[in-house]
This record gives structure tokens, sequence and C-alpha cells, in this order.
């Protein structure tokens, strides 16, 4: 079994499904209201998950009632949750998002998210070094992911950074993992100066542009390689990035090749969106394989 750990953020979401988003002073009328389950690492921690990954979530929650539910819906998820500390002087982290035709706008309250302290980094070392890999996103503070992607390297564990919701961050932050995974909006805001083309040649087999329909796009060291995305009937996009990832990883992790991990990412993403809720529509490894579009030859179990 793959193992895998993912650390970042756990979040509820609150979602609010409205046909107009209201502009500065004006009220709208929305269509709908829920609350479920979020946060981007624990987003990509339940898409591996639920696909058979051995997976550890490491974060900080809340002592409130949302900090409960949280843990409680990675353990039904099958995700050890034993690196998941409760804080007293902060509520848990919380997402306000507003869907609209299909497509999101997120407001993130990191809450608890922001408590992570660094003294914690020594005591994950010895399990880091036991994982196939690491998955980190940018809605801990910074300076942790830094830390963290230093002590990985250090160990010589295998990083998939998701640079995610973009933040300047230093060069060697990307020269140390093993892939860098934005998508065309945090690209653009990474790498003000270059083309995506440009972007993808600095960075050979390692930086991965997701383009949302457009498929997603890396460079093998010859040429531009385009992964092509599914055509499916979308309801909700929130969290496809995560789901991407989290399937992308336990591809890797099952041994498949870089352009076969990604199709299955691809895949795993598409069938997500066809549900509400960024982790709504996470499918197991069954579903996948019962999906039109699986690939016999992908030969992941
Ligand atoms: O990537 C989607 C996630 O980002 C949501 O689940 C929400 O928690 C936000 O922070």
């Amino acid at each position: 079994m793959g193992k895998i750990m993912v650390i970042g953020s756990i979040s509820t979401d609150f979602n609010v499904l409205t046909e107009k988003r209201p502009q500065i002073g004006e009220t709208v009328r929305g269509t709908q209201f829920t609350t479920s389950f979020g946060g981007k690492g624990a987003n990509q921690a339940v898409a591996a998950a639920r696909l058979g990954a051995d997976v550890r979530m490491v974060g900080t929650v809340g002592a409130d009632e949302f900090g409960t539910l949280l843990i409680d819906n990675l353990e039904k998820n099958g995700i050890n949750s034993s690196n998941v500390e409760r804080v007293t002087h902060v509520g848990s982290g919380s997402a306000h998002i507003t869907l609209v035709d299909n497509d999101n706008a997120i407001v993130f309250i990191p809450g608890a998210n922001n408590a992570f302290d660094t003294a914690r980094i020594e005591q994950l070392k010895p399990e880091i070094a036991e994982m196939d890999f690491v998955i980190l996103q940018n809605e801990i503070p910074m300076p942790i992911v830094k830390q963290l992607i230093e002590s990985c390297a250090a160990l010589n564990v295998k990083v998939i950074y998701n640079p995610a919701p973009a933040e300047s961050i230093e060069p060697t932050m990307i020269d140390q993992v093993t892939y860098f995974t934005p998508n065309e909006s945090e690209f653009n805001v990474l790498f003000p100066d270059l083309t995506i083309e440009e972007g993808l040649k600095r960075y050979p087999n390692k930086l991965i542009i997701t383009l949302g329909s457009e498929g997603v796009a890396y460079f093998d060291g010859e040429k531009v390689v385009n992964v092509a995305s599914y055509k499916v009937p979308v309801l909700d996009t929130t969290g496809a990035g995560d789901t991407f990832n989290g399937g992308f990883a336990y591809a890797l992790s099952k041994g498949a090749d870089l352009t076969t991990s990604i199709r299955f990412g691809n895949l795993v993403a598409a069938i997500s969106i066809q549900k509400y809720g960024a982790q709504g529509g996470m499918p197991t490894l069954a579903e996948v394989k019962e999906n039109e579009y699986y690939e016999k030859k992908w030969n992941i179990e």
C-alpha cells in the first residue's frame, strides 16, 4: 500500500449556491446553503485514502465541535489522525465558498491551521522517513512549509508540493521538491515574468500545471506534454485540484509513470466534480475502475 503523509489544512466548508455573486452593497437571494468537510490538506488526504492509500494526516484543529467533526471525518475515511493536534486558543479553520455556474470563489479563514508549531516538525521526522510521499499545500504557515520541505529533502523523502493558495515562495523550495503542482492562476502569481512554456521548460518532469478543462501540462525534457482532461458534466469544481493531487500521489505511490499518474489524477478529479462538495464526489478505486474512461493498461491497484 502507498504510504502518504499529508501535512496541511483541515477546515469546514460553508457553501453557498447562488445564481449571482453580490456586488459591494448588494444583497442577492441564494438557492442553497450546506456545510461540508474541506481544507486543501484534508481534501488531498481523503482523495488518496478513498483510493486505498495508507494516509496519515498532520494538521491542527480547534477544541470546538467543528474540530471533533473534522477529526471524525478523517477517521471515517480511514486516515490516521494521531498527528492532528487540537488547540484551545483559536477555533477550527473554515472556508466560505460561493458557487456560481459550477465555479467557486473562496474566502479561507485559517484559524487553528495557523497554530502549527515548529517543534512538531522534529517529532514528525521518524514518521516522515517511512513515507513514499509527503504532500504539502499553502494553507498552513509558510515558514512551516519551508522547514518541512527542507526536512523531507534531508530525509530523501519525495514531496508533492501544491502551492495553493498562491503565495510567493523561495526558489529553493521548488528545487527541493519532487513535483510542484500549481494551477494556471497560481503559476501566473508565482512566475509573473514567464509564459507557461518557459516555466515548464525550467522545471522538466517537476512542474505539473493543472489547466482545468484544458488538462495538465509538463515538460518531459524534450517536449511539452499535455495530458487531456475528461469531458464530463460538471456540478462543482471545489476541490478538483485537491482530488487531482490525491489521485496523482496515489498512482505515483503505486509505481505508475508520470503521464499515467497525471491521467489517473485527471480521471479521479473528473469523477469528483460531478457531485457537490470538495470531498462529496471523491471516488474509491473500485469506482474509478468502473468508470468508462479507466484504462486497464494503467494497471493501478
Ligand atoms: O481546494 C478547495 C478547498 O480550499 C476547500 O475545501 C476549502 O476548504 C478551501 O480552503
